[in-house]
């Protein structure tokens, strides 16, 4: 070739070229963050287990029995601490991050490489040897809204509904109709999941396992499709006396620690009744001080956490109940009115109780004379006090949980129910002692209590033509209430 600018361009056309493949690989290994494309995961199953207490377990005997079945599986124990005394030679993965430790080491997709994963509690054999793979064509067979399968891991499995409302901090289990999806089992099973699923979960190894997945799987949508034919065969670890109860003492605590982390407050449905988590009298009140007269819980569009309401309704009881026996005339006020006359109950966001008593029957009631000099703890616990905001009292569930009960001393003149101090809320405005003459009594909160006479009257006068029909949130001009 005769032409010296053809062998140029020739040349710079590489170049460009070269440069052009060097910055795009440049810019493809170069950590993007969230932009970082997943390497790819290859076929096959990696075995999870996490189910298993490092003082007492059979992981030796797991890992042979599901390596003779199945050579080519891996296996890998997932624990914040190492098996004691040490097993040598198992894949441990520690899901506790070190501080000398790179974040890659404790991150699930640094050490599943494959397209499945099966959770497996201690103590399974993998028998049929086929049963894995049996596990993933059910996955591979199922409506794509089926994104678990289960198998038993010694008893047959129940197949449940779970519906989960954070909104009241709920999860509630029931038992599903024949035909219908479930969306957790119970009983000891093995789960198969696709791997990035189980990468998408916030919480994928959080103790107990199997219902944290159930529980994030619920909110998501995903179905669970339980495999009937077989079961694996399992022994249940620890087998010792003592074993267990270490255990036990141990799933408790980390079942608590999961779903306060997951806001989990309450759970139904499950064995043994309902399991509350938090909010006792020895514990603080869950939430902090009030402003605005909307709680934080509001604005994270949360209602009161359920232990919460459960508080002010045994606080509320027990203040009825004292009342009662010293004649005190009392009646419901304010939200506590409006939730009597809406659904015989406290407004599910509501954070306190409000009672109207007559000012001169204060004497009456040695609780509350106790409580004019300064407070009182009763026999109960619940501590009885004058307000520093105000005159009026409150009765705080404990020394420590401060949900409370207001009691506001209202007296007659001219007929008409006043105050000498008030909190400048709209609801809270002199009425007609008619509306007490007599009191008449409404359910609440799973009692019968005092209230207003022609209560829905007051409340239209309080509150607003349509305010039991329609709503609102405490202070609509900080947070409205999101009709969907
Ligand atoms: C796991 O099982 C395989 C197959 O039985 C065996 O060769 C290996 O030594 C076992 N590893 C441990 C740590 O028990
Ligand atoms: C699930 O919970 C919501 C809200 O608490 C409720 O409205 C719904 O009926 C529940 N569904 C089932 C199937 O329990």
């Amino acid at each position: 070739m005769r032409c010296p600018l053809c062998h140029v361009l020739i040349a710079a056309t590489l170049l460009c070229n070269v440069l052009l493949l060097y910055y795009t690989w440049h810019l493809n290994s170069r950590p993007a963050g969230r932009q970082s494309p997943s390497p790819t995961l290859s076929p096959g199953i990696t075995v999870i287990v996490r189910e298993f207490r490092t003082f007492e377990h059979g992981l030796a005997d797991l890992n042979h029995s599901f390596l003779r079945a199945r050579p080519n599986l891996r296996i890998l124990i997932a624990s914040e601490a190492l098996p004691y005394p040490p097993v040598p030679g198992l894949n441990i993965l520690r899901i506790h991050p070190s501080p000398e430790q790179p974040v890659s080491a404790f991150r699930l997709e640094s050490q599943i490489h494959t397209r499945l994963v099966a959770l497996v509690p201690d103590g399974t054999s993998l028998n049929p040897p086929d049963l894995l793979d049996k596990m993933a064509r059910a996955l591979r067979d199922a409506p794509s809204a089926v994104r678990i399968v289960a198998a038993g891991a010694g008893p047959v499995l129940q197949c449940l509904h779970l519906n989960v409302s954070l909104r009241t901090w709920t999860a509630e289990y029931t038992v599903v109709s024949a035909g219908e999806t479930c969306g957790a089992v119970s009983g000891s099973a093995v789960l198969l999941m696709r791997s990035r699923d189980l990468f998408d979960l916030p919480f994928p190894l959080a103790r107990p396992v199997q219902s944290t997945i159930f529980i994030q799987a619920a909110l998501r949508g995903w179905g669970v499709k339980v495999l009937k034919e077989a079961t694996f065969p399992r022994t249940p670890l620890p087998a010792t006396d003592h074993g267990k109860w270490k255990a036990e003492q141990a799933d408790r605590a980390e079942e608590a620690a999961t779903m306060r982390a997951l806001n989990i407050r309450l759970v139904r449905g499950l064995e043994g009744g309902d399991r509350w988590y938090g909010c006792s009298k020895e514990t603080q009140r869950c939430f902090g001080t009030v402003v605005g007269e909307t709680p934080e819980y509001l604005y994270e569009g949360r209602w009161t956490p359920p232990c919460c309401l459960r508080a002010l309704r045994i606080t509320l009881l027990h203040v009825v109940k004292v009342l009662e026996a010293s004649n005190v005339r009392y009646w419901l006020e304010g939200g506590s009115l409006l939730g009597a006359a809406r659904h015989k109950d406290l407004i599910p966001w509501d954070y306190d109780v409000d009672i109207g008593i007559y000012l001169e029957d204060i004497t009456l009631c040695p609780e509350l004379r106790g409580a004019q000099g300064g407070s009182l703890v009763d026999s109960d616990g619940f501590v009885w006090e004058r307000a520093v905001e105000g005159d009026f009292f409150r009765v705080q569930y404990s020394q420590t949980n401060h949900l409370h009960v207001d009691l506001w001393p209202f007296y007659p003149r001219d007929g008409v129910m006043t105050r000498d101090s008030w909190t400048g809320h709209p609801q809270d405005i002199e009425f007609s002692e008619s509306f007490l003459q007599p009191l008449q009594t409404l359910p609440f909160a799973g009692a019968v209590v005092q209230a207003p006479n022609n209560h829905v009257e007051l409340l239209k006068l309080k509150f607003g033509d349509r305010a039991i029909e329609e709503p609102q949130y405490p202070n609509p001009a900080l947070l409205k209430m999101n009709r969907r």
